[in-house]
């Protein structure tokens, strides 16, 4: 049996865990649950996500005697607890007594209890039940030993982000009045002159609930913004209670995942005592495992570089897709890994014991239905040994030459309606760009427009479309002292009040890129035009003109043959390209492939069709790389140092088995990109030593 020394440091090692839904089971099954979790090395467990109606089973009358019960078993067996505030989904009797906290869609219907989650952001009423619940619960367990972690509510925003309500009616007034001062500012923010919107008060102000025609573009991403805010108002304020009561840090857990773009994270990390995410595979997508990539990157970035926790996963299939596949021998280890090697201290699941009743029955969970003579019992065994020989990996992080700008802003104003084509998704661009770097065997960090970015070799912007002026400024100031960027089509178009930036497109890199494009082209569905160079290229094309810049492709078919594709600019110091167009991926890999070399970036690990990822973690005198393959070919890398798991010595040369992954300390530490990207250029290292070609050489 192997049991994680749950006695040692609490914070030593990555964890182990998961979400316990003790109220789905009788109480002869919670010892065993218990013993089994010590068997699978389970550290920290999440109780009461969904306790309201068994905590406060009537109006003002508390029951704690189960939660009492679970968390002293779970305590007694070294086990670690991560206690929900429980005020996810309120109970029955409290929808029944305030119908008037239920979320109304933008159509005006109200949503009904009956799932979870049936609440509006903005209800006072909801607000003051909800933290004198959290006052319970924070009084009672406070100072509870056990308690490592507060997780408050869970995934804010999952379903009721967007409630159109009169108390969010009321609510989003008061924002606008702190955001705009007066209502003169607010017309000239959202355009009103424009279809006879003007309006003379901020009591004239509605929710953009749906309408007869397009809405006002200004006003729904203002509401967007303000939901947002909402929601982390209502984070503020369950922490606030908890925080009087207790000192363990508090946390929620995030959604960075493809299919949720409610909030903005940006705003809400720097409030997380540790940042959690919670991420599914999303079979619905071309690449699911780059999009895990992607996400647990994007988590590293909220949490500022620094490790972060992956609060829920799957062992296998979800129930909420339109296929929820099961995950093959190997994949979640593969997955779990994967998050590790991306920046994640911890490993948690959803969750503990299959259900055998309601939505989720057929979730997978670490005990399936079938029990624990089972296939994916015996890989949870195996991922807790994995972990425990990886705790020495704990703490370090993750470097990268390479940032790529994500934006929720620019997500909610480029997916809005009416725009040129309803295909151009952010996300989408957002993924294809993602997607070809972690091809070419390059880590990247995904960061906020806005961070300082003198530490990368190079920068890519992909389908910014919303951007600030301050922000706009960073990344031309960053090209013009001698930095590296790929900004590709549809960026720099609005500023944040939605307002085209005029002059031309892409209004706010136009003088950064040397271009000038006068006019969009997108293309229909199932249409693709040819580049002279051979790449093709869906979507999108504009009918672009270089400045400054010089044309490194151009159309050969399509709307506009002849007309620029893809330039690339010097401006200042630096060297900034432009990809007007939605190139395929091997096309669009070629071009970063060069953009790469040019700015010096070394590679972490081979290039290939993106099934093997090389990811490095390091930290004081040490470094770790983790060789993931997702493929069905053995491979080799070259690396030398010892396999933390088998032990073996790795002499220069690391197998890697089909469907494997393999982490190795390296003999040598490598810590790239620790010295700042100004100082190499002043110092004139500018890709010193490796394959990237010089400034002058790049642009000859
Ligand atoms: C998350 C949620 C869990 C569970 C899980 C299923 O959205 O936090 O409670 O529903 O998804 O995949």
């Amino acid at each position: 049996m192997h049991t994680r020394d749950v006695e040692g440091d609490p914070m030593a090692g990555i964890s182990l865990g998961c979400d316990y839904n003790f109220e789905q089971w009788p109480p002869e099954v919670w010892a065993e649950d218990v013993a089994l979790m010590r068997t699978a090395g389970i550290d920290l467990v999440a109780v009461n996500i969904f306790g309201w109606a068994s905590i406060e089973p009537r109006p003002g009358e508390y029951d704690f005697s189960t939660l009492d019960t679970i968390i002293a078993l779970l305590h007694d067996n070294g086990i670690r607890i991560n206690l929900g505030t429980g005020t996810s989904s309120p109970p029955p009797w409290l929808t029944t007594r305030h119908p008037e906290i239920l979320p109304v869609a933008a159509d005006g219907t109200t949503r009904s209890p009956g799932g979870r989650q049936a609440w509006c952001p903005s209800s006072p009423v909801f607000r003051e039940h909800a933290l004198a619940l959290v006052e319970q619960v924070a009084r009672r367990y406070g100072d509870h030993p056990a308690i490592a972690l507060w997780h408050v509510s869970n995934e804010l925003g999952c379903h009721n982000a967007l409630c159109y309500d009169e108390a969010s009616a009321e609510a989003f007034r008061a924002w606008l009045v702190r955001r705009y001062g007066s209502i003169d500012a607010l017309n000239q923010a959202w355009g009103t002159s424009f279809w006879s919107q003007r309006y003379a008060g901020f009591a004239e102000v509605q929710p953009p609930r749906l309408a007869l025609s397009l809405r006002n573009p200004g006003q729904l991403v203002d509401f967007q913004r303000f939901s947002s805010d909402a929601l982390l108002e209502h984070y503020r304020a369950e922490a606030a209670v908890l925080r009087r009561h207790s000192s363990a840090p508090v946390t929620t857990n995030f959604m960075v995942t493809a299919h949720i773009r409610a909030l903005d994270y940006w705003s809400w990390a720097p409030e997380m005592d540790v940042v959690a995410n919670d991420h599914y595979l999303d079979h619905r997508l071309g690449d699911p495992d780059a999009e895990l990539s992607f996400a647990a990157d994007l988590t590293r970035g909220l949490a500022g570089g620094r490790p972060w926790m992956l609060m829920e996963q799957s062992t296998g299939a979800v129930n909420w897709q339109p296929y929820n596949l099961a995950k093959v021998p190997g994949q979640m280890l593969r997955n779990s890994l994967t998050h590790v090697a991306r920046g994640a201290d911890s490993v948690c699941f959803f969750q503990w014991r299959a259900s055998a009743q309601g939505a989720e029955k057929f979730h997978s969970a670490l005990v399936p239905h079938a029990g624990t003579d089972t296939a994916g019992w015996r890989e949870v065994l195996e991922l807790s040994a994995t972990l425990d020989a990886l705790a020495e990996v704990a703490g370090t992080t993750v470097r990268a030459e390479v940032a790529v700008l994500f934006s929720w802003q620019s997500w909610w104003a480029t997916d809005t309606e009416a725009r040129p084509s309803q295909d151009v998704r952010y996300l989408d661009q957002v993924h294809a760009a993602y997607r070809a770097v972690r091809r070419l065997g390059v880590t990247a960090d995904v960061v906020a427009p806005g961070t300082d970015l003198s530490r990368y070799r190079l920068v890519i912007v992909p389908c910014l479309h919303m951007v600030s002026d301050e922000d706009a400024a960073a990344i031309n100031t960053y090209v013009a002292d001698g930095g590296h960027a790929v900004v590709t089509f549809y960026s720099g178009i609005v500023d944040l009040a939605d307002r085209v930036r005029l002059g031309g497109y892409p209004g706010a890199f136009r003088e950064m890129l040397g271009v000038v494009a006068e006019e969009f082209f997108p293309l229909l569905p199932g249409h693709q035009v040819t580049l002279t160079g051979g790449a093709t290229a869906t979507l999108w094309t504009e009918h672009l003109r270089a400045t400054t810049a010089e044309i490194v492709d151009r159309y050969a078919d399509g709307p506009l043959p002849g007309v620029p594709a893809v330039t690339r600019n010097s401006h200042g110091q630096g060297t900034s390209w432009y990809v007007a167009t939605a190139l395929d991926d091997d096309g669009l890999r070629d071009l970063l492939r060069a953009a790469v070399r040019g700015a010096g970036v070394r590679a972490t690990g081979p290039e290939s069709d993106g099934s093997v990822e090389v990811v490095r973690r390091a930290g004081g005198d040490r470094s770790y790389v983790f060789v993931i393959n997702h493929g069905r070919q053995d491979i080799e890398h070259p690396v030398t140092g010892r396999d933390l798991v088998t032990g073996e010595a790795v002499p220069g040369l690391l197998k890697v088995g089909a469907g494997a992954v393999r982490v190795v300390r390296e003999e040598s530490v490598m810590t790239d990109c620790t010295e700042p990207r100004s100082a190499r250029v002043r110092g004139g290292r500018d890709g010193e030593g490796q394959e990237g070609m010089t400034r002058e050489a790049e642009s000859a």
